[in-house]
């Protein structure tokens, strides 16, 4: 992802989310140097990104998003692996993200791949009333690397 992606970024972030990160998150993202990759069709349009932080051996996934008329056909799966195989190389030893609890179709991609739910952060998103609990979820790279020997 570069800084002239953005606005097709805020674009389908806008439209894929309830509460989308805004043009200055990305920038942000971008600007402290976290690991950033937009996907694209064959027309060369952008149609899913993702972010990823890395803090000393753990990569941290802060977005994954797919175009909203994109979803359902294997690209978010596609996007995770891709997740999974650059953590993988660079010797994470963990993934760990945050997911709404009501986000059941995002939880199904993470599950799928490996992860497992690691703690419940009470009431830490904004939500349409009130608040919503975030899940932790995490994959553990050397418990796969044993499996993968
Ligand atoms: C979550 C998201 C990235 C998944 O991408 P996608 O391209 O739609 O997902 P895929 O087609 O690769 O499907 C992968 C798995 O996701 C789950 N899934 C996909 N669509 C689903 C649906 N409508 N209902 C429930 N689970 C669903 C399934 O487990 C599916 O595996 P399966 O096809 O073997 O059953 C996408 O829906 C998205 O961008 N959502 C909005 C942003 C978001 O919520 N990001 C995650 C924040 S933590």
């Amino acid at each position: 992802m570069h800084a002239d992606d953005i606005m097709d970024v805020v674009t389908i972030e806008q439209q894929a989310n309830q509460f989308p990160w805004s043009k200055t998150n990305f920038e942000d993202c971008l600007k402290a140097h976290n690991d950033a990759w937009v996907f694209v069709n064959d027309l060369d349009e952008i149609v899913g990104y993702t972010i990823v932080q890395r803090v000393v051996d753990e990569a941290h996934l802060l977005n994954i998003c797919v175009k909203q008329n994109e979803q359902g056909q294997g690209l978010g799966r596609k996007i995770l692996n891709h997740v999974i195989e650059f953590a993988t190389s660079i010797s994470s030893v963990l993934i760990v993200l945050e997911v709404r609890s009501s986000n059941q179709r995002a939880q199904q991609l993470y599950l799928q791949a490996g992860f497992n739910e690691m703690s419940v952060r009470k009431n830490y998103y904004p939500a349409k009333e009130g608040r919503e609990d975030a899940i932790l979820m995490g994959l553990d790279l050397d418990l796969m690397s044993l499996f993968s020997e």
